[in-house]
Parts: structure tokens; sequence; C-alpha cells
């Protein structure tokens, strides 16, 4: 059987951390241009260390990135040459809205995007576009705290339509937010979120997600009234939590750790709130503010597909002395104790392709509705070699492991999969560190953490591979 006919293969990449060019032809500033390179980052990215502005003492990523917004044509050439049916990427919310909620658009956002989309479909490539990937308009934050608010709701939706209705024709495919789950682990970098002393973290989160929620299911119904036939998706960053043993306490403190997680796209696939997790509420003295209006609301604004990111699996335990004897190195984002059975990445991220088929396997059962890959990757420190090349058969092995284990859900199990786009296609900044060095592309990009560089773009060995594999429709791996 194999992959079907109509697989979407392509790769990803967002605004923030491709584009640059962020204070150009209008566009306002966002969260993540104020997130800096170095060690306050993570304290920025967690809403624990105020970053407003951008100051003299800090370097900022995002603010030429890989100059994307300048080269997009030659960018989408390449993703073309390797024969992408889909590209997906994420709109700056203050390139449309520089304030965030203005009245009118500004057009030169507008036009940006049109331009590129009418690119992609050059090369018959099917734009996948996420409206909010880490992606706070500054100014919505200085007025209302960003996420915290339920104000944010109709700026998001003024936000949409502008760009449903710019787009109708050039755009099917959706996704409302980038990782909704973020929101717990990077407050700031998900949704704006700045914690001032002595507030209440846990309440606060899960009150931001209602709003996110409620954005969510309303921007559904809206892209299905605007764009008749298109499809949208929520968007989990996933991998299940293994326990660290067979001890029931394991077991439990996996699956109560998933839950964490699989929460958001509960609501956003099924369309209320499960029960545990009112329950769970109530323990954490959380109480969320919420309308009847709101229930009718969820219920009507439920995802057509399930998107996710697959990186690595996780592992727990329920005994604190493992928990910390085991305990991932690094400042991960998820906190997980080391899998013996897994090798790492250079950057402490454990590589497991048979996870990628059982979260599949997971998400089907729990939603049933179709699954979209659209971030997986290996990031690695890639270096020229003397004949001036980059081979990257690492990258190649990682991928080709993956895209066998996606094709096991596919072929073995059955699961519906629309495509798969490989994170990172070309290199670009990393999320978590800021790093250049960190890079996930097929496609190499002449710049390091430093900032140094001609931002040449060269192929790796990498994108002659991929090339093939789409070629044959995954036959050829
Ligand atoms: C996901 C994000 O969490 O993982 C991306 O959606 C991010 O924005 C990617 O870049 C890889 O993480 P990192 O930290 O290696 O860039």
């Amino acid at each position: 059987m194999g992959f079907p006919q109509n697989f979407l293969w392509g790769g990803a990449t967002a605004a923030n951390q491709c584009e640059g060019a962020y204070n150009v032809d209008g566009r306002g500033l966002s969260s993540v241009d104020t997130i800096p390179f170095g060690p306050d980052r993570m304290k920025v990215a967690r809403g624990e260390m105020k970053m407003l502005e951008c100051d003299c003492d800090h370097t900022y990523p995002a603010h030429e990135a890989i100059d994307m917004y300048h080269r997009y044509k030659e960018d989408i050439r390449l993703f073309g040459e390797m024969g992408f049916k889909c590209y997906r990427l994420s709109i700056a919310w203050t390139r449309i809205l520089p304030e965030g909620d203005d009245d009118e658009p500004n057009e030169a956002g507008l036009a940006f995007y049109e331009d590129l989309f009418r690119e992609c479909h050059k090369y018959g490539i099917e734009p996948l576009v996420t409206i909010d990937h880490f992606d706070t308009p500054v100014a919505l934050i200085k007025k209302y705290g960003g996420w915290k608010s339920p104000k944010m709701i109709d700026a998001y939706l003024k936000y949409c339509r502008a760009i449903f209705t710019r787009y109708k024709d050039l755009v099917k495919y959706w996704i409302t937010f980038n990782e909704i789950n973020m929101l717990l682990h990077m407050s700031y970098m998900g949704a704006g979120i700045i914690f001032e002393p002595g507030e209440d973290k846990i309440q606060i989160k899960y009150q931001a997600a209602h709003h996110e929620l409620l954005a969510s299911a309303q921007a559904v119904k809206m892209a299905h009234e605007i764009i008749p036939g298109c499809m949208v998706g929520c968007m989990l960053a996933a991998g299940q939590f293994y326990p660290y043993t067979c001890a029931p306490e394991d077991i439990w403190d996996g699956l109560d750790k998933d839950r964490d997680n699989y929460f958001f796209i509960d609501v956003q696939a099924r369309g209320a709130y499960p029960v545990w997790a009112r329950k769970r509420m109530e323990r954490a003295g959380v109480a969320i503010v919420m309308t009847e209006d709101d229930e009718k609301t969820l219920r009507e604004g439920t995802v057509d597909f399930v998107a996710f990111s697959y990186y690595n699996s996780r592992c727990t335990s329920a005994d604190p002395d493992i928990l910390e004897k085991h305990a991932r190195p690094g400042n991960a984002v998820f906190k997980s104790v080391v899998n013996p059975y897994l090798e790492s990445s250079e950057w402490g991220w454990q590589i497991d392709p048979l996870g990628l088929r059982i979260t599949m396997n997971t998400l089907y059962d729990r939603y049933q509705k179709p699954l979209f890959v659209v971030e997986n990757g290996l990031g690695a420190n890639d270096t020229i070699g003397e004949d001036g090349k980059i081979h990257d058969p690492y990258r190649i092995d990682f991928m080709r492991r993956h895209i066998k284990a996606m094709d096991d859900a596919i072929t073995l199990d059955g699961i519906p999969v629309m495509g798969y786009t490989a994170w990172g296609c070309i290199d670009l900044v990393s999320a978590s560190t800021g790093e250049m060095k960190k890079r996930y592309g097929m496609i190499y990009v002449d710049k390091d953490n430093e900032g140094r560089g001609s931002l040449e773009r060269m192929k790796k060995d990498s994108f002659y591979w991929y090339k093939k594999v789409i070629a044959t429709n995954g036959e050829d791996l």
C-alpha cells in the first residue's frame, strides 16, 4: 500500500525563525523579537524575565534570522527543486496588524504573503499556514498582558478575518496555533505571558489556554465560512511519556504527564473539556472563568485534522530519586529522564523512530481524525567538508528511520496521514537555544551563532536524498 498518491511531502518553517526583516515595511514588534540569544533566553521565553523592548546588551536572533523575507523566491525555487508538494510556514501577525488589533491591515504585509503563496503555486506547492507560531504582538502584551486576557480573542479573530479573506483562493490548509501545549512551558514565547511576582502561574496558564481554545474554535468556524472546503487543524508538541519501569506508579505518572499535553487537543478535536481535566483543575485550585456560550463555541469549532511535531519520546518516573538522578541534561523544555534504550543527539534529544509510530497510534485512537506530521527532524552541527560540500548521513539516517515508522503507521496500522513536512527544511534559528549551529535543514545557510556569514544557500547530501524520496512517493528510502 505505502503512501497515498496525494501525500503532502514537504518542509516546515516559522516566520520568526527565518524571515528576519523584523522592522521592515510596517511590521510591528512581536514577542519573539525580544527573546535574546544567550543565558537569558529561557528565562524570557518562560515568562520569568520581562523584556518588552530590545536593548543593546543582548542580540536577538529573530531580527535577521536567515533573511528569508528578501530571499523567499530563491528558497521556494529550491523547495520546488526538491519536489515539495507542501510548504508549512507561519504568517507573522504583526506584518498584517502591526499593533495586533489595527482596524486596517498593513497592505505591505498582506502583499508579501500573497506573493509568497503565488510563488509556491508556481512550483505546485500547497501552502500550509500556521496562523500563530510563537508570535504575540508586543503592543497587545503591553495592553492586555497577552493571552492572560480574553480581549486577545477578538484581536486574533480580526487577524484571522484579514488573512482568510485575502488568501481564500491561495491557502486551503490552516493550523490555528503552533504547539498549543507549549503555553504551559514557554509561556512568553507561546502566549505572550509574563508572570508578575506572586501571581498564581497555574491559574494564569489554564485561563490563557481557555482563551486560546476559544479563539481556535472560532477561527475554525470562520475559516469554514470564508473558505468553503478548507481544512483547519490543531497542533501538538507530541511525543509520548514512557514509564521508566513497569511499576504501576510509573505507568500512572506517564499517563498523567501525557494528559498535560492531550488536554488541549482533547478540547480542539472533541469540542469539550475532558472530565478528568475538570477534576484535576479543581484539585489544583484552578477555577476557569467559562460561560455556557463558551462551551457551545468549543463544541462548534472542532478541527478537521490533528497536526503534530515529533522529535522524541519522553520518559518519566514516580520516584523523585530517579527523576533527579537520570534527568535529561540541559535546559529541556519537557522535563524527562534519560531512556537507557535510546541514543541521543548532540543536543541531548533522544532518537526514537518507533516512538513516532506509537504516538501516531495513540493520537488516532484518541481522535479518529486524519493526522499531519508537520515537524520532525534532527538538529545537528553540520560542517563544510574539504570538498566544499555538506555531508549529513546522520540526518538522512534519522529521516529514513522516521519516515519508515510513519509508513508502518499508514501501511500496517491503517492510519490516515495527510502529509509530512520536515522541520527546518532550510537551516534557521533554533527556537529553544537561538542558535544557528543547531541545524535541521536540507539546505545549508551560511551564518553562525554570532551572526557572521554571507547567508548563501547550499544543498546538503540530504537535499538529494529527500528529493529522491519524494519522487518515488516514499518507496526509495
Ligand atoms: C518546535 C517548534 O518546538 O520545535 C519549532 O515548533 C522549533 O519552532 C522546533 O524550532 C525545534 O526546536 P529547536 O529548539 O531545536 O529549534
